[in-house]
Order: structure tokens, then sequence, then C-alpha cells
């Protein structure tokens, strides 16, 4: 009887555990309306990185696709970047090195963004929502993903 129950035991204890490292394929929604609230009202992606019409209204059907940026530095500025790239999908990003780019402002090549492209100092779970949210959004072609 003992013996039996000892099996029974280790049974649910293996199927919990694989039901916990059975991880869903697909970032749950609230991590990604965290992103979604961090892109759009803290971090201002949009502002550089949606294209604008002529009234300067950001163009939802082009959400995050990459920009020409429609400011310049009053002084010059070296290494200024005039447009942006497509985030939408960050397509040509794994997950690690975009988290690690967003908590530290470094790149996949240990360079930072070109300005003015912001150095993020978010925090690790902060930064994992908003490289969720901006997977959840549907990759364009763009030879723009990556400089
Ligand atoms: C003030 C304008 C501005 C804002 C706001 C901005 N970006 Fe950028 N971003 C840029 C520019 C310009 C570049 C291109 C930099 C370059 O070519 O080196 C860039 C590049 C990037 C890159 C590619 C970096 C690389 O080295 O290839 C990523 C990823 C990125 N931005 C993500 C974001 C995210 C996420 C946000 C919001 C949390 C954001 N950006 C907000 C201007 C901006």
């Amino acid at each position: 009887m003992k013996a039996i129950a000892m099996v029974i035991g280790a049974c649910l204890i293996l199927f919990a555990i694989t039901n916990l490292t059975a991880a869903p394929p697909t970032a749950p929604a609230l991590k990604i309306e965290r992103g979604k609230y961090l892109v759009e009202r803290v971090g201002m992606c949009r502002d550089c990185h949606t294209p604008h019409d002529e009234r300067g209204e950001p163009i939802r059907e082009k959400w995050l696709q990459g920009s020409p940026l429609s400011f310049k530095p009053i002084v010059p500025i070296p290494v200024w970047a005039d447009k942006t790239p497509n985030l939408a999908g960050l397509p040509g990003w794994e997950d690690k090195e975009a988290v690690k780019f967003l908590m530290t402002g470094m790149a996949y090549n240990n360079l930072p963004g070109r300005p003015p492209m912001p150095q993020y100092r978010f925090n690790q779970e902060d930064a994992s929502a908003i490289v969720a949210y901006l997977r959840s959004l549907a990759p364009v072609a763009t030879s723009a993903s990556r400089k």
C-alpha cells in the first residue's frame, strides 16, 4: 500500500514539474500590455520610431516601423542619426541583447545607439516587457532593421 502511495506521489510531483517547465511559447497578455504602456507612455518611442503625416500625427499603420527624423540638432553632433530603424517585431535582435540594450544603452555590438536614441536604464522586468510588446507587433520587411 505504502509503495503504491509513493509511486502515485512521485507521479504527481513529476507532473507538477513538467507543468512548471512547459512555459507558454508566447508572452502573457499582461506582460505585453505593460510593455505597450512603457513604450507609449514612458519611453515615447513613437516620437522617433513612427513616421508622422503632414499634420504631425503619428501614422498608425506604420506604428514603430522606423522613420526619418523630423528634427535636427541646433549645434552639430558628429554621430547624429537622421533616421530610426523599424522596431515592429524586433527583427535581427535576440531577446537577450534587446533586453540588455534597454537596460544599459549598449547594443549587440557593445556600442550605444547614435543620438538622439536615448540610453535607457529600464530594469530587467520592464525591459523584457518592452521586448515582449515589440515582438507582438507584426514584423515588416525592411532594410532599416539593422544599421
Ligand atoms: C528621441 C528619439 C528616439 C526615441 C524617443 C527612441 N529612439 Fe530608438 N533610436 C533612435 C535613433 C535615431 C536610432 C538610430 C540610432 C543609430 O542608428 O545608431 C534608434 C535606434 C534604436 C534601436 C536600434 C539600436 C541599434 O544600435 O541598432 C532600438 C532597438 C531602439 N532604438 C529602440 C527604442 C525603444 C524601445 C524606444 C522607446 C523605449 C526608443 N528606441 C525611443 C531615436 C529614438
